[in-house]
């Protein structure tokens, strides 16, 4: 395992191993030399930024990549003052590319002043054969590009910039392979992510994740169990397990596994006190994950239930492959088992050829299940997807229109949700100082609100039961009892 192996007694001199992650370990060690020789010239460190674009799985993947920039000896740095800032991309709606190439521009001058300086790019948007060849052609000054299926390569990517003194750019169409025990560097020492499953084969018309993260690949549950010990041994308490669609966890291994299966061998696990796990697809929602969800003491009483539209006639053009009644039956039945279950979900406004009975219904259907929270996108065209090509693309305006019309509509509902607690006390996981009052704490509830309360560093990664004063809508303000 990573934490065991000295890089220092690794013989840079012989031949790479074929085999992984042997392979990468060498690299790193390899990638050693080059940073002490940069220490000895500088008189410090290089220091490295890794900067996350988009989802959770993004936000993991960078803490992979900062476990192997800490291995190879970099000191952690800031985008202001790093020798090497990596960007981990997202491309799921068009302004997430934008925001890069913005970003890169300022990026520019700093390379100019810097000429050691290094630019890595990697994430999702790597993915499309169109950005690579852009950032060919006018964004030269950029070191490395690799996609979302060599991450784990990222020591030979450095150590192979670092030899020959170009840029490197490999990108992946797809990967059967997932490399095991490589280091990451947690952004909490209390809590975690723990990638279930890569990919996704669902193919929903709008989505360009298919693409670009490949086809569906769970890890072994052995390997996942093996992760969350490791990861309680050290002081975590709550995980999220990670997976585009979680509920079809398992079903393409060797041995077949479900979900529902391999959380309750993870609720075994001494020490992990909080159970999370995103993102749920509605159509693969089993009744026995219901069932292990009620049953479970440590599973937390909140699930993420992507609608996208209320409109069936929508849900069939976007490949979701269920209907209006059928979710609204599933929310029932979710309900029924687990009163105090918070939902939230993820809904698009103005895909191709949405009416407004089309839209109606999404607004009939947040009206019916009343989400804790929603987040609402404006439908965004990706060149490659079905959707992109479909007719009756509807004018910015009226989709600006619904859009404000459906946020109001979630923000009332959800605001009416969170004042149920008021009043109520209940645990909260202690996460950091708050950001706008340095005297008080930030902690996540069970049903994944969030209240601030007055305390310390001291109360941080702690369970501690806070008395909820004041909704404010999307938060509380509490106090913390006595126990
Ligand atoms: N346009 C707008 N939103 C999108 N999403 C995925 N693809 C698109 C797109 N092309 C949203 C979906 C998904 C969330 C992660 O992003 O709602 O659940
Ligand atoms: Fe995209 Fe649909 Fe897969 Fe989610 S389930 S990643 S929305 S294709």
């Amino acid at each position: 395992m990573y934490n065991e192996i000295n890089l220092d007694k690794i013989d840079i001199n012989a031949d790479p191993p074929a085999e992984e992650p042997a392979r990468q370990f060498y690299f790193m060690a390899k990638c050693r030399r080059w940073v002490r020789d940069f220490e000895k010239t500088n008189g410090r460190l290089p220091k490295a930024c890794v900067t996350t674009f988009g989802c959770q799985m993004n936000a993991r993947d960078s803490e992979k990549l900062r476990g192997v920039l800490r291995e190879i000896g970099y000191a952690p740095g800031t985008e202001e003052d790093a020798d090497f800032i990596i960007y981990n991309t997202c491309t799921v709606r068009e302004n997430a590319n934008t925001r890069v190439y913005g970003r890169l521009g300022q990026l520019k001058p700093g390379k100019k002043k810097n000429p050691n300086m290094m630019i890595g790019l990697c994430g999702c948007m790597m993915q499309e054969p169109e950005a690579v060849e852009k950032l060919k052609k006018s964004y030269r000054f950029v070191d490395i590009i690799f996609g979302t299926h060599n991450i784990y390569k990222f020591a030979e990517l450095i150590a192979a910039r670092f030899e020959s003194g170009q840029m490197v750019i490999d990108i992946w169409k797809d990967t059967d392979q997932i490399v095991e025990n490589l280091p990451n560097e947690r952004k909490y020492s209390f809590k975690s992510g723990v990638n279930i499953m890569f990919g996704c084969n669902n193919f929903c018309s709008y989505c360009i994740v298919p693409y670009v993260r490949g086809r569906e690949r769970s890890r072994e549950p052995k390997e996942i169990l093996r992760e969350i010990e490791r990861l309680a041994s050290d002081g975590v308490s709550e995980i999220m397990l990670l997976g585009q669609n979680v509920n079809s966890y398992g079903k393409t291994l060797e041995t077949p596994v479900t979900f529902a299966e391999l959380l309750k061998e993870i609720e075994k696990v001494d020490g992990i006190r909080r159970i999370r796990f995103m993102t749920s697809h509605p159509k693969d929602l089993s009744d026995e994950l219901i069932e292990v969800m009620a049953d479970s003491k440590k599973i937390c009483r909140h699930l993420h239930l992507p609608v996208q539209s209320g409109s069936t006639d929508i849900l069939s053009r976007m490949n979701r492959r269920y209907t209006k009644e059928q979710y609204l039956k599933l929310v029932e039945k979710i309900r029924k088992a687990m009163p105090d279950i918070s939902l939230t979900t993820d809904i698009i406004v103005g895909f191709p050829g949405e009416t407004e009975a089309d839209f109606e219904e999404t607004l009939d259907v947040v009206r019916k299940v009343r989400y804790d929270s929603a987040f609402t996108f404006i439908y965004s065209k990706r060149t490659g997807t079905p959707a992109a090509v479909m007719e009756n693309q509807v004018p910015e305006e009226v989709i600006k229109n619904r859009f404000d019309r459906l946020l109001k509509e979630v923000q009332e509902i959800a605001a009416k949700a969170c004042v149920v607690h008021e009043g109520t006390t209940k645990e909260a996981l202690v996460e950091n100082i708050s950001e706008h009052d340095e005297n008080m704490v930030t902690g996540r509830l069970g049903n994944n609100l969030l209240v601030h309360f007055a305390g310390d560093a001291s109360l941080i990664g702690k369970y501690i039961n806070v008395y909820l004063k004041e909704c404010k809508g999307f938060y509380y303000i509490g106090e913390k009892t006595e126990e």
